[in-house]
């Protein structure tokens, strides 16, 4: 099967095909869903509450991130690897976000970049990552690094005016260059009719089933954590607990190891 790529994506919506997509943050993690055949893998910011422990994604550094994409880059051979812009990584200036957006593809081994925002503000972002033949993927609605400005993890898109300048960003995004954009947490009527006026997939969390694709964070749709929108496919966190405890009254009764498990 030939690798999904930024451009793959965009035909997949002309062909009516959904595209799924998870996050991960590691190297096993990453392996099984690539050998699952998952289209996206998505190293996102969320690894700040999915795995370190963190209370929002604005302390994530570029460092941090690429710690990650690395280790996921080095598992995927099918997907799309798709590393997060993390806070002040784009925000501040062109010249930043292309180094950025650099690093996390020559050190970090991803084949597109996705940041927060609006092309009205990060037009000129956007730009100079793509002169630099990197691909982009846009993210608007709730956008979780401008939790402070937005007044908390709210549903996006409520009010006309907030419905009409959504659509304006999505449609901006496109305009800038973007491969595809992210809709989170936005009434599923508003995430449809922008589904529909846009070429490029839109991937939806949070934003109903008329989107391209869906994404989400894999450890909350694992049942191993509840960090953003989820639906529940499984619950490892069951499994997890369930082995550990059998493994630590196996060791405390001196059942394990067994004799199977001596070298001689
Ligand atoms: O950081 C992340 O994982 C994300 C997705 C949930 C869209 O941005």
């Amino acid at each position: 099967m030939a690798r999904v790529t930024a451009v793959s994506l965009r035909e997949r919506k002309s062909k009516g095909e959904k595209i799924a997509v998870l996050t991960a943050y590691d190297y096993p993690c990453a392996k099984l869903l690539d050998e699952t055949g998952i289209d996206v893998v998505l190293v996102g910011d969320s690894v700040a509450n999915a795995v370190m422990g963190r209370n929002d994604t604005l302390s994530v550094t570029v460092d941090e991130m690429l710690h990650h994409v690395a280790m996921v880059s080095a598992a995927v051979e099918k997907a799309l690897v798709v590393a997060d812009m993390p806070f002040l990584s784009y925000q501040v200036c062109p010249e930043d976000a292309v180094r950025n957006a650099g690093r996390l593809i020559a050190e970090g081994g991803a084949q597109a970049v996705k940041l927060e925002g609006p092309a009205d503000k990060f037009g000129a972002a956007i730009e100079a990552i793509l002169r630099a033949g990197i691909p982009v993927m846009g993210h608007i609605g709730l956008t979780p690094q401008s939790v402070h400005q937005l007044g908390g993890y709210k549903v996006q898109g409520r009010s006309p005016e907030a419905q009409m300048r959504l659509k304006k960003e999505a449609a901006g995004l496109e305009d800038a260059g973007c491969f595809a954009v992210v809709l989170e947490c936005m009434p599923a009527a508003l995430a449809a009719e922008i589904s529909t006026a846009l070429s490029i997939p839109t991937i939806g969390i949070g934003a109903g089933a008329a989107c391209d694709g869906q994404v989400l964070v894999l450890h909350d749709m694992l049942g191993w954590g509840s960090t953003r929108f989820t639906k529940t496919f499984g619950d490892v966190r069951a499994l997890m607990c369930q082995a550990c405890g059998d493994y630590i009254e196996a060791v405390k009764s001196g059942a394990f190891p067994g004799k199977e498990h001596e070298y001689s």
